[in-house]
């Protein structure tokens, strides 16, 4: 095992790793609990800073340039995020104040840079005696491309947008339903402590007043649950499964979705589960196998010719979770404000287009497929919709409804902050 640096430290090397080289939030926190083995109480706490800094990022950096009189060397970056790991447990957490100094002051040594002990202590406690005011946190802690694309879309709602995206989300779980109803497992986290409610707008949901470690979630080793957002829950409903159903799920990495169709399909019928990532599809794999749900799985590119054993008299249903900017999800990745980049969007929307066209091919005539991304924005969603059925004559737009959705002229959308779920894009079509 690696010689453990303090928390501050860690944390510090997390942000540079992700903010400043494009690291994933997630995989840099795996790689640190892999290497080092924390103890839960350090790893929830790094944990909380990380993301914490990422998401308020533009604003703790407005702060530090308040008291930096030079920007830190670019090759002593480490520094500049140690300071706002500071000023981010001063702003945002209920820390001790002294304590949170003295840990991020000894930091320094930590990270080989003892020079930089007398400027993080000073920067520290100059804020602490005057401490600095920034004009909306909210916004400056998004990039400006981001504001103004999410108020083109969502004029009315941007702000409530934002808001939700720098806050923590609920934690959420899907109740495995060939194991428990969801009343006998809301009464099973009962009789363990754990404070929850069912969801009223899934209706395998399950919403934790706090988040918790899975491993105290009853039975979730044995398969019971899954950590899963309410929006995507809504998936394997708006998709309307009948048991016997032959389904594609065609991106479908790392499985949460794959193994809610699963669940639903209760042993009838068959699933395809198709992913052009031979990483991702390890992830689906280790999903089935915890939830002990049987798919067949395919490494494949679901735009191109198909690679796999498809009916040939085409599936009853077709989910394409496509790959798309991930920007309704900010709330619990907010590494992707840092990571996404404006000339990312037309990449995915001709990407989005090619699966809509390929897979179009293998539904069943009246067959029914799933279109959905986790963006809010119209590109990815509503206008590539009307793009595709500009093209077809054999479809129909599928009337769903949903009491928790904007009903859009094509499809539903839930957004942060204005629907209390991530933001996701549904629309079904039926071939005629
Ligand atoms: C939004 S994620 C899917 C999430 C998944 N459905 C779930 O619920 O866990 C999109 C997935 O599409 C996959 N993908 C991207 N392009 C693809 C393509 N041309 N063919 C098949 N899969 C693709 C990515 O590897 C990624 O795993």
């Amino acid at each position: 095992m690696a010689k453990s640096l303090n928390t501050r430290a860690h944390s510090a090397k997390i942000c540079w790793q992700v903010i400043d080289q494009g690291r994933s939030l997630d995989g840099a926190l795996a790689d640190y609990v892999s290497q080092y083995r924390p103890n839960p109480k350090d790893k929830g706490f790094v944990q909380e800073v990380v993301y914490g800094v990422c998401r308020w990022y533009g604003e703790l950096d407005s702060v530090a340039s308040k008291y930096l009189k030079t920007p830190i060397r670019k090759k002593d970056r480490v520094i500049h995020f140690l300071l706002l790991v500071g000023f981010y447990q001063l702003r945002h957490l209920q820390t001790a104040k002294h304590a949170a100094v003295a840990e991020t002051v000894g930091a320094c040594k930590q990270l080989n840079k003892i020079w930089a002990k007398k400027l993080v202590n000073g920067c520290l406690r100059n804020y602490q005696r005057n401490p600095a005011e920034v004009a909306d946190a909210t916004s400056a802690s998004h990039p400006k491309w981001l504001r103004e694309e999410i108020s083109k879309a969502w004029p009315n709602h941007a702000l409530a947008i934002q808001h939700a995206n720098n806050q923590r989300p609920p934690m959420c779980i899907r109740v495995n339903r060939g194991f428990n109803t969801r009343d006998d497992y809301l009464n099973q986290l009962k009789d363990v402590g754990i404070a929850a409610n069912s969801d009223p707008y899934s209706q395998d949901g399950i919403i934790l007043d706090k988040a918790v470690n899975v491993s105290l979630l009853p039975g979730f080793d044995l398969g019971w649950c899954s950590v899963q957002d309410t929006a995507a829950q809504l998936a394997a409903d708006i998709l309307d499964i009948r048991h016997g159903h032959h389904i594609l799920d065609a991106c479908a990495a790392p499985g949460g979705k794959t193994a809610h169709i699963l669940e639903r399909l209760d042993n009838t019928g068959l699933l395809h589960a198709v992913d052009i990532s031979e990483a991702r599809c390890q992830q689906l794999d280790e999903t089935l196998r915890r939830l002990n749900l049987k798919a067949e799985r395919f490494v494949g590119d679901a735009s191109s010719e198909v690679s796999w054993p498809a009916p040939e008299d085409g599936y009853d249903r077709i989910l394409v979770d496509s790959p798309c900017s991930g920007l309704g999800v900010i709330r619990r990745h907010p590494d992707i404000k840092h990571h996404r980049r404006p000339s990312d969007i037309a990449a995915l929307n001709r990407s989005q287009a090619a699966l809509l066209e390929n897979l179009w091919g293998l539904l069943k005539p009246q067959g029914k497929l799933l279109y959905m991304t986790c963006s809010i924005l119209p590109s990815e969603n509503e206008n590539q919709i009307e793009q595709f059925i500009a093209k077809k004559n054999n479809l129909i737009i599928c009337d769903v409804k949903h009491p928790n959705a904007l009903e859009l002229k094509h499809g539903l959308q839930t957004l942060p902050g204005v629907h209390n779920m991530d933001g996701f894009y549904y629309c079904l079509l039926q071939k005629c």
